[in-house]
């Protein structure tokens, strides 16, 4: 994977998100995976441990290949904390060694990474300064409405498999035009949309990774932020994160806890 780039990957249950993350990310030589479910073990090295022995292993890799999967807790609290710390190691990791990391953070739109207003701090760190790293992060969800604007309007590359709850269909019609919304409706298991905002580029493709066409984006609403979202992106505070973790979770209302699961 080129270095620095965010990636989405969203869709309904069991069309393909983990998959695609394992074919896309088998070969990337260092990984760190924030593994809500446990989806990865089976090609990783799965770190069956506490967050702080976890940290201490990721410092451990200096310029190391590694390919580590770090199961969350269960609480919310202790899980948006473990987001928050895996997000700063996989910054540490490759700012000190001088060599890029990936970050996967699978389920997304779980209320201790992100809400529709919302995101953990860790991640949004990697959003303003993963460049500096540099960091890729991978993230999945199932609901793009249920995830924060800033991380889907910062996303470079949506991975879209397929919806049909109109809400959640609107919902990506509001982040990335109705044509991409209409689209992904209309997938098939296992296929999805490669969208790339900054070129207007919306491809299909199918079970097999086949790119089957190719059209150029009518309209994409990249959600530019607002100046006061870019003063905060500048001066490096937000007020959209919470100064710890209880309140975030307090605050906030999840709306993917009102979806189907
Ligand atoms: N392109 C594909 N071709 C064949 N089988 C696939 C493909 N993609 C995924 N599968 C299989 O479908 C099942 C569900 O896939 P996966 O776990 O990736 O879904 P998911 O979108 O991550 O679901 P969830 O939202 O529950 O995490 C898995 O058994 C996986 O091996
Ligand atoms: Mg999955």
């Amino acid at each position: 994977m080129s270095t620095n780039l965010i990636v989405g990957v969203t869709g309904k249950r069991g069309h393909g998100k983990s998959e695609w993350v394992r074919r896309h990310l088998i070969s990337d030589n260092r990984l760190l995976i924030a593994d809500a479910l446990g989806e990865h073990r089976d090609w990783t090295t799965s770190l069956d441990c506490d967050l702080p022995e976890q940290l201490s292993i990721i410092a451990a890799q200096g310029k190391n290949a590694f390919r580590l999967a770090c199961p969350l807790p269960i609480d919310d609290e202790e899980k948006l904390i473990a987001i928050d710390y895996l997000c700063r190691a996989a910054y540490l990791a490759a700012r000190f060694a001088e060599a890029p990391v990936t970050l996967v953070i699978e389920e997304c739109d779980h209320r201790a990474a992100s809400t529709a207003n919302w995101t953990n701090p860790g991640l949004n760190l990697l959003i303003q300064y993963g460049r500096h790293g540099p960091v890729n992060v991978v993230w999945t969800a199932r609901y793009m409405g249920a995830v924060s604007r800033r991380l889907t309007s910062e996303t470079d590359i949506h991975i879209l498999f397929a919806v049909h709850e109109p809400r959640w269909l609107e919902a990506i019609a509001d982040r990335l035009g109705e044509q991409a919304a209409e689209e992904a409706s209309k997938l098939k298991r296992y296929h999805y949309l490669k969208i790339i905002p900054a070129q207007s580029l919306i491809i299909g493709v199918n079970a097999d990774g086949k790119e089957t066409w190719r059209q150029t984006l009518g309209f994409v609403e990249t959600a530019q932020p607002s100046s006061e979202e870019r003063l905060e992106d500048e001066t490096g505070e937000s007020e959209e994160t919470q100064p710890n973790g209880k309140e975030g979770l307090e605050d906030e209302t999840s709306e993917s806890e009102e979806t189907e699961s």
